[in-house]
């Protein structure tokens, strides 16, 4: 079913490996100034997609969207309908444990979620959404090549930005969860159940702790430093 509901890109034209930001703009900004040859494959409701090469390898890279409904729906059409293989969300996340700093880079080990998504699986019991080894291995590799400091662990996907109850996040705090965003999960249980590959990088924009939160143009020299580590996967 090519072009599908919400992507216009014709066969062929999405590389087997594809970086998500949740902003279509980043996808803009990151294919633009990374890689090589960028060729626009989206515009459909302005979530951007491009592919190009980086260090000679092709890669595409397409906004998510926010939330897990979103992410959902563009993972599942570039998995099932253009066949990619490695999905890597680059994003943003509110820091839960007091060591984390702004602009600090969490990888996703696995994502705790508030979501309903995985009632669609009927599993009689709680699933443990879970970044791919291979990619996880790969990007801590990466990072430590170039002496890029990263945690890795546990993050709670959300439904809620704005929680009616300002201090649920302590009980996923007390659980060792390090860090907040709206996605992960979505993607990680999209990718084990079609069998590929998914992995969530992301750089602490604000802190549930200290309530600190990054000015938006101070972000790019950590922003920067992910979708490096991100782009060595392809
Ligand atoms: N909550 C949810 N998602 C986020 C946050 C947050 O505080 N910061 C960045 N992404």
């Amino acid at each position: 079913m090519i072009p599908t509901p919400h992507l216009s890109a014709e066969k062929g034209l999405i590389a087997e490996t594809v970086l998500m930001p949740g902003d279509p703009l980043r996808a803009k900004f990151i294919a633009l100034k990374f890689l090589e040859n960028p060729i626009q494959f989206n515009a459909v409701r302005n979530m951007l997609g491009y592919t190009g090469t980086y260090n000679g390898k092709r890669v595409s890279v397409m906004g998510s969207g926010m939330g897990m409904p979103s992410m959902g729906i563009y993972s599942y059409e570039l998995i099932h309908f253009y066949g990619v293989k490695n999905l890597i969300r680059v994003g943003s996340c509110g820091a839960y444990q007091p060591d984390l700093n702004l602009r600090d880079i969490v990888i996703a080990m696995s994502a705790s979620t508030d979501s309903n998504y995985a009632s669609q699986y009927g599993l009689p019991g709680t699933y443990a959404p879970t970044a791919s080894w291979s990619l996880l291995q790969k990007a801590v590799a990466v990072a430590e090549a170039k002496g890029y400091p990263v945690r890795v662990g546990n993050v709670l996907s959300s439904d809620v930005f704005y929680d009616a109850d300002p201090e649920t996040w302590k009980r996923w705090a007390k659980m060792g969860v390090l860090a907040v965003e709206m996605e992960a999960a979505a993607l990680y249980m999209n990718a084990a159940y079609a069998g590929v590959n998914a992995l969530t990088i992301l750089t602490v924009s604000d802190s549930l702790v200290t309530k600190e939160a990054l000015p938006a143009a101070e972000r790019e020299k950590t922003f920067t430093q992910m979708v490096e580590i991100a782009l060595a996967l392809a």
